[in-house]
This record gives structure tokens, C-alpha cells and sequence, in this order.
């Protein structure tokens, strides 16, 4: 099951993938065994002869895989404070719960704890890849990049840049601040030389914590280097006010990354909730990316983004979890909320063409993402040349929070034969994962075609 293009589903029932040594794709067959592709693909790569095999066709339609979720922006560091934020809007929250937990993270026997429980955490919720911001430590960043390393999950490691933000919290100056990027680039560098799992990411965390000269020298090694950038853009209200009194000479937060280079191919922007028309043209113009975060926008009463706004205009757009703004570490669950925040759009614009359906926002959550990071070509869907990433997903477990009746249920003979009605209800069936199902659904976690998590 996957979503090869945006509100696509294309279930390939009784399907077989052929993954190499190298964790690709090498051919996805239906019909009877042993196609001609198929056969060919065995001559032709000896390592396929040692063949392992993975059979799920006994469970009927009950189980499938689905490509891996790709969380697009999540702070690590505050996962302790997942569901705590109170009242609390933006500025009071990042005071008052999100500083004082990063600060702690400067003890690397805290970060180690908290850094393998949420690659553990994400992992077992279906998330192969994650963009990670993380503190402004360089020893807690690099234990992130150990951690995501360790477990098998794909990552982008952000250390937090901020030289000119609260003194309880900041870099000691623009020097320190570069060293302490330079070191943790080194760092990931030493363990994955190649960036095949993992890869720093710029993280200019936002343009009134980080000083012009430090976002330009960011910038600077993006491009020298091939390095994405992330930073947070128009989240709220004030915070858009507040930062444009900073930079008198722009007209708007958009204006002030580019004004310092820093819209890129191949940079996030996390929220997107207050731009103008003028804002989205320059992003897509740039071909920079927007990361929608509908759990972090209501917890915080941030605001509603207009996703099917950014959607039509062509952007990039992903899904961010956006913890702990977002009190759920589940792409599941902001995959869901994704699907509410669009029906509180549409309910004031009076539009159904607001509403974004489930097979859209599992798109976001998946291919959508995967354009987001930079590696479409490679994540996202099942393609003969891609990774073989994914979940697989157990909708009849003891436990799963999903119920199944076998008369709502498609037959697979109904779907093999494509008979619109099993077809309707294996779509129903989607749906009901979306709204119910949780990690006690996935069973099985693939990264870079090698399992990293078997619950069985
Ligand atoms: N803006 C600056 N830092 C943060 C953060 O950690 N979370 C969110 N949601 N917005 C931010
Ligand atoms: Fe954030």
C-alpha cells in the first residue's frame, strides 16, 4: 500500500518486492510465481539467490506494508515534555517548559536516556526518518547522532544555532556557535562518513535567536558543503511582529531568511501559518520546502496553516511532529490531525476544498516527506530503484486498538479480482487505521531494506 501520487492509495494485493543486498527495490511482481522480471532479477543479482523470505499473504488484507513515516521536524530534546504545555502560547511555552528541558540535555547521561528512548519511540510508531533539532550542546547532538545511528533510524541532526538568544540558553557569540557546528559535523562525519543513515542539518532555529552573520555563514556551508538547513518560519502572530521590528529593512519573516541566503533547495521550514501570497511564491521560487505541524499549531494555539493553500500553489510539504509543541511523538497521529485541522479550515472558509482526505495526509506523511528531505528519488513509495523503507502494519493483532468486522472487510479475492466494492472497503479499512490504530499496529520497521525493529 502506498501513495505514489498526492490522494492516490494503490493497494497491490498479494504483491512481491524483490529487495537486494543493498536494501533496493529490484522488481515488484503480481501474478503467478516466478515472472519473467522476476526471474531475470534473480539471474541477474547473485545475492538475491540467498533469498529470504518474508510471506504475509496468510493474513489476508489484514496486514501490508506501507512505506516508513518521515517526520519532517521534531525537537528530540523535548520529548520528556510530550503532552505538557498547559495554556501556555508560543513564548510562554518556550520558557516556561521547552528551555529549561533542553538545558538539562547538557548532561550527557540525561541526553543519552532521553535521545534512545525517542529514536526507540519514533521508530516503533513507523518513523524511519527523522529531521531532528536538538540543543545547542555539541557532546548532547553528537550522543542524537550515536543514538539514531545505533537503532537503524535515517536522520538529519540538527545542533540548535542561537547566538543571541537569553543568556541562560545561548551560544557564548558567533565563534563559539560555528565551532560548535563545526564539531558536530566532524562528529557525524566519523561515524557515517558517507551520510548513508545519518547527515547534519543547518539549524538556524529562528531569525530573531540567531544573529545575520551567523545565518549567513550557515547558509555559506549549505552550499559549500550540501547540507539542508532547518528553521522555524511564521509560527505565530507575535513572534512575526516581534522579528520584523528586528529587520526594519524586510517586509516580511520569509524575506529576512532570503535576504540571508538561507532559502534553499534543500531547506525546511517548520509551521508556514501567517504567510502572504508574496511569501509562498518566493519559497516555491526558492524550491524550499514547508514542514505543516497541525498537533504543534492547536496544542499551542498557534493557528490553523492553510495546507491545501500551500498544497496548490505546488510547494514541497510535509508532515512535522513537531514534539513537544506536538504532544505525539506518532506520525499516525499528526497524519490524523492534519486531516481535523483542514475540516476547521474549511468550516470558516466554507469550502470542502480545504478538507484534506487521509490518502492525502498519508501522502504528506510519506512521499510528501520525502521530497521535503531531499530523497524522493530514493524514500517515499514503492519504486524498482528505491529503498526498501517501510512499516509493516498488523490491523488484527490481540492488542490492536483497531476492531475489524468481517462484514465491513474486504475479501482478497474481491481486491485481486479489483471488485470497486472490496476496493471501497479496503479504503475504509485505511481510514479506520488512521483514525484508531497506533504503534501497537506496526509490527515490523525496515530502514535502508534492513529490519531495525520486529516486534514478533
Ligand atoms: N520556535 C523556536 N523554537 C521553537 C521550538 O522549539 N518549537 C516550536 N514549535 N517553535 C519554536
Ligand atoms: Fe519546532
Amino acid at each position: 500500500v502506498h501513495t505514489p501520487k498526492i490522494g492516490d492509495l494503490e493497494v497491490i494485493p498479494n504483491a512481491r518486492v524483490g529487495v537486494d543486498s543493498r536494501g533496493i527495490i529490484t522488481y515488484v511482481a503480481t501474478g503467478p510465481l516466478l515472472t519473467t522480471i522476476e526471474s531475470e532479477a534473480l539471474n541477474h543479482d547473485p545475492s538475491l539467490q540467498s533469498i529470504s523470505v518474508v510471506d504475509i499473504t496468510t493474513s489476508g488484507f489484514r496486514k501490508f506494508f506501507i512505506p516508513g513515516f518521515i517526520d519532517t521536524h521534531i525537537h528530540a530534546p523535548q520529548f520528556p515534555n510530550c503532552g505538557v504545555f498547559g495554556n501556555s502560547t508560543l513564548f510562554s511555552w518556550l520558557t516556561k517548559y521547552t528551555y529549561p528541558v533542553e538545558m538539562a540535555l547538557e548532561d550527557p547521561i540525561k541526553a543519552k536516556d532521553v535521545y534512545n528512548r525517542v529514536v526507540q519511540k519514533t521508530l516503533s510508531n513507523g518513523t524511519t526518518f527523522c529531521a531532528y533539532y536538538a540543543t545547542i550542546h555539541t557532546t548532547a547532538t553528537n550522543i542524537l547522532a550515536d543514538c539514531a545511528f545505533k537503532h537503524g533510524q535515517r536522520a538529519y541532526i540538527g545542533r540548535s544555532c542561537m547566538d543571541c538568544a537569553k543568556k541562560e540558553y545561548t551560544d557564548q557569540g558567533l565563534e563559539d556557535g560555528i565551532h560548535s557546528t563545526k564539531t558536530v559535523i566532524e562528529h557525524i562525519k566519523s561515524i557515517d562518513a558517507d551520510y548513508k543513515l545519518i547527515k547534519p542539518i543547518l539549524s538556524p532555529r529562528n531569525a530573531n535567536k540567531c544573529s545575520p552573520e551567523f545565518m549567513l555563514w550557515l547558509a555559506e556551508q549549505s552550499r559549500e558543503q550540501g547540507i539542508p538547513i532547518q528553521a522555524h518560519l511564521s509560527e505565530t502572530e507575535d513572534e512575526v511582529e516581534q522579528i520584523l521590528k528586528m529587520f526594519p529593512h524586510c517586509k516580511t519573516y520569509t524575506e529576512i531568511y532570503d535576504s540571508h541566503k538561507l532559502l534553499t533547495e534543500s531547506s525546511i521550514l517548520g509551521h508556514c501559518i501567517f504567510l502572504s501570497n508574496e511569501e509562498l511564491k518566493l519559497i516555491n521560487k526558492r524550491k524550499s520546502s514547508i514542514s505543516h505541524c497541525p498537533t504543534s499549531n492547536s496544542c499551542l494555539t498557534s493557528g490553523e496553516a492553510r495546507l491545501r493553500w500551500i498544497i496548490d500553489s505546488g510547494s514541497k510539504v510535509g508532515l512535522g511532529t513537531d514534539v513537544s509543541g506536538g504532544f505525539s511523538p506518532s506520525m499516525l497521529t499528526t497524519a490524523r490531525h492534519a486531516v481535523l485541522v483542514s475540516r476547521h479550515v474549511a468550516m470558516k472558509t466554507k469550502s470542502d476544498h480545504d478538507k484534506i482526505s487521509v490518502n492525502e495526509s498519508l501522502y504528506l506523511a510519506t512521499l510528501g516527506g520525502a521530497k521535503v528531505m531531499g530523497m524522493e528519488q530514493e524514500l517515499g513509495s514503492f519504486e524498482v530503484g528505491k529503498k526498501w523503507e517501510c512499516q509493516l502494519i498488523d490491523l488484527d493483532t490481540k492488542e490492536s486498538p483497531v476492531d475489524l468486522f468481517d462484514f465491513l472487510n474486504p475479501s482478497v479475492e474481491g481486491l485481486l479480482a479489483g471488485d470497486p466494492s472490496h476496493i471501497s472497503r479496503f479504503q475504509d479499512l485505511i481510514d479506520k487505521w488512521v483514525f484508531n490504530g497506533d504503534d501497537r499496529n506496526v509490527r515490523r520497521v525496515y530502514v535502508n531494506g534492513r529490519c531495525v525493529l520486529d516486534k514478533d
